[in-house]
């Protein structure tokens, strides 16, 4: 077997082999297939529906057999033994740290966790109803100007300085933005808390001295952090690679991932999955409506997933440990039911049709009493270590280039200008 394509262009009777590395082929081998004096063959793909836009040795999906890997992880033992920050070093440096590696890593995010005092005036000159991922994406936007050195990005030690800035003041803007929509006094970081806890505790201290957050919600929080942490080249992190690529700071490229992941097709699904829980009467009538194509049943089904997606696996487990402190949702019964005829239902069987990993993660967040608008900051939170793994093996390959598309120009081609009075 040779690890070649050969293609005859049928136009001029010319016939090329392309090679085939990784199972794939370069694009810019096809511009050798040209007819003369005209640009040579391109591939049309919106969406990048099949297009390889980097190598990466990060995250590893099979969306057939539902498996999602970290750096060769399985997710399950990830969320089953480890913290959200070992995770964050573990996408971020290649390999699980040592205990003293952990430790010195908790110290430095620990260590940058508060604002600047104007970035908090910055967070208060908002409207009292701003959505918070508009805060939060402004906030990080505006976290460049306090870090100018961050444009050094070629030197190791500031891109490790600003990664951890970044992992570290995230949790801060986030329950800021919460606080601010609340009008609620913004909480200052608590050092002697893990990340989570200290992240619980800027969102819902009020004036006892010392907020510790159950200890089943901690964890149940960790487990949605390890979860959302990365999921290869998805639209934010496309979008942290696509303008990391002209070799802006760090704080711009991952405000435009949070940009990304403000959209409704990206980050906004859980959201939609509560509407949907809340004003369905008859669960029954509601499957036979969507089987008639009436709506979709939302958090279910996946662009990359054809079976269960291993994260809802994970989700539906801490949903219990969450409301044995919270009282059980009363949308959990819908859900439960709704999930068990849609498994059961010929419709979703054969659309390969599963739960994904927002069906359950409103249910955690509401129970947890965070307003809609919020379930999209508990996710850029988190998958901040991500997109600064990405954004970090981005710069260290040699294959890339600033991302630059080409286009199929369908316009009018050089016409004379008309003077206004005579159009
Ligand atoms: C996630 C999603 C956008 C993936 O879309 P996709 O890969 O482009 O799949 P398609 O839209 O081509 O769907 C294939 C078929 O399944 C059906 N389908 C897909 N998701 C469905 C859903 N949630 N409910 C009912 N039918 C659904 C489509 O109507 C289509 O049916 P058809 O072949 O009869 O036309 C889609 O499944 C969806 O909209 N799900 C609900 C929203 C959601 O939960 N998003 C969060 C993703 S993490």
């Amino acid at each position: 077997m040779t690890d070649s394509l050969s293609i005859r262009d049928n136009r001029t009777g010319r016939d090329y082999e392309i090679a085939i590395t990784d199972g794939t082929i370069r694009a810019a081998d096809l511009k050798q297939i040209a007819l003369d004096g005209e640009p040579g063959l391109a591939t049309y793909d919106p969406g990048f529906v099949n297009t390889a836009s980097c190598r990466s040795a990060i995250t590893y999906i099979d969306g057939d057999a539902g498996v999602l890997e970290y750096r060769g992880y399985p997710i399950e033992q990830l969320a089953e033994s480890s913290s959200y920050l070992e995770v964050a070093y573990l996408l971020l440096n290649g390999e699980l740290p040592t205990s003293d590696e952990l430790a010195g890593w908790t110290h430095e995010v620990t260590h940058h966790t508060f604002l600047h005092e104007n970035l908090k005036q910055f967070i208060q000159g908002f409207r009292y109803d701003a959505h918070p991922m508009g805060m939060l994406m402004a906030s990080v936007s505006a976290l460049s100007t306090y870090y100018p050195d961050a444009r050094e990005i070629a030197d190791p030690e500031n891109r490790r300085l600003q990664i951890t800035r970044l992992v570290a003041k995230m949790p801060t803007l986030g329950a800021f933005a919460y606080r601010h929509g609340q009008g609620k006094p913004y909480v200052y970081p608590d050092n002697d808390l893990s990340y989570t806890a200290n992240f619980l505790a800027m969102l819902f201290k009020m004036s006892e001295q010392k907020y510790n957050a159950d200890e089943r919600l901690i964890k149940a929080l960790e487990v949605l952090f390890i979860l959302h942490a990365d999921h290869e080249q998805n639209c934010s992190t496309n979008a942290v690679r696509s303008v990391g690529s002209s070799q802006v700071d760090p704080y711009s490229a991952v405000a435009a991932g949070i940009g990304a992941l403000y959209g409704p097709l990206h980050g906004g699904a859980n959201e939609a999955v509560l509407k949907m829980l809340r004003r369905i009467g008859t669960v029954g009538e509601f499957i036979e409506g969507v089987k008639a194509g009436k709506e979709k049943l939302m958090g279910f089904g996946h662009r990359v997933y054809k079976n269960y997606d291993p994260r809802a696996t994970i989700i539906k487990k801490a949903c219990d440990d969450v409301f044995a402190v919270t009282g059980v949702n009363p949308l959990l019964k819908i859900a439960m039911e709704l999930e068990k005829i849609a498994l059961e239902d010929e419709y979703f069987i054969s659309r390969k049709l599963y739960p994904n990993v927002d069906f359950y993660s409103g249910l955690i967040y509401e129970a947890l009493q965070f307003p809609p608008e919020m379930f999209t900051v508990l996710f850029a939170i988190p998958r901040t270590s991500g997109w600064l793994a990405q954004w970090q093996e981005l710069l260290m390959d040699k294959d890339q280039k600033i991302a630059r598309p080409k286009q199929i120009y369908t316009g009018a081609r050089t016409r004379d200008f008309i003077p206004i009075e005579k159009r």
